[in-house]
């Protein structure tokens, strides 16, 4: 890469490292967000070219670029399961430990991650932390309750030791922003977040939580643009 290059020319190009795991007749997850649609644009001239595959998309904005792009895309309950996930992220942490959700696609993300043999993460080198959470955590939370639902989150952050726990509703209560399975987002500021398993857990036991952006044991490998070139991360045994 040249020295001038830009955040983006490094989410291209973990973008098209991403393709090489991609192999002729594969059940396919494509991600969401300006790293996922660089994956898409860079995916769409093999697939003109001929290369077979079965598409499932993490977003209704995913779907219609894939399809607009001429990618046929499925249902995953047609397809229900899937070799591979290509997807952006917010933060990667030690042991591929990802936060994701900063598109509001976070749910779906998952759900289509989980269905997969393997998630292949793409991102810029910004993303590459020491400790989760300098990046709020979006936790996606149901309209019913959502004031009450946010404070529990809140809690959760705290007794989970993370060193802040600030809550904000993604679009502002005016205007909340309202995910494709029509939910809210609740965007938490922890700073820093010492365990994201045990906080993971303590989310998933709120009732108003449908889901979070703490991808945990799913990513097995990273691809990282950097000013040098992309690197990759691989999870050993994955
Ligand atoms: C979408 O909900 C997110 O999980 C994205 O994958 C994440 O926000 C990364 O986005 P960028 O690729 O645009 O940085």
């Amino acid at each position: 890469m040249s020295n001038n290059h830009t955040v983006d020319d490094e989410k291209r190009a973990a973008a098209e490292a991403a393709l090489e795991y991609v192999k002729p007749g594969m059940r396919l997850g494509l991600g969401t967000g300006s790293t996922a649609e660089h994956f898409v644009r860079a995916l769409a001239p093999r697939v003109k070219a001929g290369l077979k595959l079965i598409a499932v998309a993490t977003s209704e904005r995913t779907a219609t670029l894939a399809q607009e792009l001429g990618i046929a895309v499925s249902d995953l309950n047609m397809v229900r399961h899937l070799d591979l996930t290509v997807d952006g992220a917010d933060e990667i942490g030690p042991g591929l430990t990802v936060i994701k959700g900063g598109g509001g696609a976070l749910l779906r993300e998952k759900i289509v991650a989980f269905a997969s043999k393997r998630m292949v993460v793409i991102a810029d080198g910004a993303k590459l932390v020491d400790t989760l959470g300098r990046f709020p955590l979006p936790v996606e939370i149901a309209r019913f309750g959502w004031h009450v639902t946010m404070e529990r989150v809140a809690e959760a952050a705290a007794r989970c030791g993370c060193s802040q726990n600030l809550m904000r509703l993604r679009g502002g209560e005016a205007h909340p922003f309202a995910t494709d399975g029509g939910n809210y987002i609740a965007d938490c500021a922890a700073e820093s977040i010492p365990d994201p398993e045990r906080l993971a857990r303590s989310l998933e036991a709120i009732p108003g939580v449908v889901g979070h952006g703490l991808f945990i044991g799913m990513a097995s490998i990273a691809l990282i643009g950097k000013p040098a070139g992309v690197t990759t991360l691989e999870l050993p045994h994955h």
